[in-house]
């Protein structure tokens, strides 16, 4: 059956506007459409393609593993599974591991933590889940609730209760809403879909210890931050703050979904057996790319690589600013990098985002004012020089 973007308006429902093409094939950081023409990717399919596309060591695991055990569901556990968390308790403050699927169900499985280890240590009182405006967190009802864009979580009747806001970056705020009554903190540590906003450094510092001072678990979403996004395992490693609770996804497969909530082994005995649980987190597939992930990205070679990239991006970003003042500011860490809009082009990332496909350059955007870049953690310089070339086309065409 041959298809076309035409197709996806007849059969799908609405809730995705997808660009013009269809990408059909990958490798490293290029990508081809269905008429053969190549992108640079910069967007990494939003930060979760950390070793580019058909990595040799992910499409080995996933060969092996296939002809091996497929799915088992939680009455069983398996090797990979068991090894994934191994590896993870190892090389983090964690315990304890629970797998799920996605972003959203990690988060959704540290709330749920959260709240029962809150009632059973503390009491029904100690139910408030604090965390901060333009913070994203995914799209179950519980965790687009708990994420600052009530946009997202209106026009879907009531909503789970006993969550506030406050504003990223403000520890004041923070300080006048913490209670003895605050069950936990969320945030990420650097805020991605809100515009790649960097925590002041106190701030993060400042969370943790308002936390210690009510007895309230602080709770790291890094399902973007993590797995070598930003140049450690995990960001927290660089911000001399250890949350209680941390959510991993995106990279953590490298394109195959799966999620990771890590948490210590007071917290987890928590959940016990019929508490919480997903038909497939676990699942063998998924933990044997993510062991064959974990296993490049967690090697000084690939985090020294990062920060090194990083300097290289925000270089060429810098040089095409200068030529043609578009950016107010360029932020982030790592493969983690915002480009954010001057006043004169406010509100027009998405046009950047469409004449970067034009100009065969994949890129991203974080909200209507920040271009986001999440490319490979191991991209090629070349490419990323040719992206930027690339990239450079659009902005000539965007700025006029
Ligand atoms: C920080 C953060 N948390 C959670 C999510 C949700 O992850 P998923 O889409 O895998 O459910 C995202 C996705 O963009 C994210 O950036």
């Amino acid at each position: 059956m041959s298809v076309s973007r035409e197709m996806f308006n007849d059969v799908m429902v609405p809730n995705y506007n997808p660009a013009a093409m269809i990408p059909v094939k990958g490798e490293g950081s290029r990508l081809w459409d269905q008429e053969g023409r190549e992108y640079i990717d910069f967007a990494g399919g939003i930060a979760v393609n950390c070793l580019g596309h058909c990595h040799p060591a992910m499409v080995k695991a996933i060969q092996e593993q296939s002809q091996k055990l497929w799915h088992l569901s939680n009455v069983f556990t398996n090797e990979p599974a068991i090894r994934l968390a191994k590896k993870l308790t190892d090389a983090t403050f964690a315990d304890r591991v629970y797998f799920a699927n996605s972003g959203a169900e990690a988060n959704e499985a540290a709330l749920k933590l959260a709240r029962r280890w809150a009632l059973e240590e503390h009491g029904e009182h100690k139910k408030q889940i604090i965390a901060f405006s333009k913070g994203f967190h995914g799209r179950t009802f519980f965790t687009v609730t708990v994420g600052g864009q009530p946009a997202y979580s209106d026009g879907f009747g009531p909503k789970p209760g006993a969550v506030e806001h406050v504003p990223y970056n403000d520890l004041e705020a923070l300080k006048s809403l913490i209670s003895d009554n605050t069950c936990a903190v969320m945030m990420e540590p650097l805020q991605g879909e809100g515009g790649v906003i960097t925590p002041d450094a106190d701030f993060v510092k400042g969370v943790r210890e308002l936390c210690d001072q009510h007895n309230a678990l602080l709770i790291f979403d890094e399902v973007q931050t993590g797995f070598g996004r930003t140049g450690s395992l995990y960001a927290y490693q660089q911000l001399g703050v250890t949350p209680d609770i941390l959510a991993s996804a995106k990279s953590l497969g490298g394109g195959f979904p799966i999620g990771a909530m890590l948490t210590t082994d007071a917290i987890a005995q928590h959940l016990k057996p019929g508490t919480h649980g997903s038909t497939y987190g676990g699942n063998p597939l998924a933990c044997a790319v993510a062991e064959a992930v974990f296993d490049v990205v967690n090697t000084d070679d690939v985090l020294a690589g990062v920060k090194h990239r990083e300097a290289l991006v925000k270089e060429h970003l810098q040089r095409i600013n200068d030529k043609y003042h578009v950016f107010d500011e360029i932020r982030g860490k790592g493969m983690l990098i915002g480009a954010a809009l001057n006043e004169k082009f406010e509100g027009r990332a998405r046009d950047f985002l469409q004449a970067g496909n034009a100009e065969g350059v994949m890129v991203l955007v974080a909200g209507p004012n920040v271009v986001r870049f999440t490319p490979s953690l191991i991209i090629p310089e070349t490419d990323i020089v040719e992206g930027m070339k690339r990239f450079e086309q659009a902005v000539a065409k965007v700025a006029g």
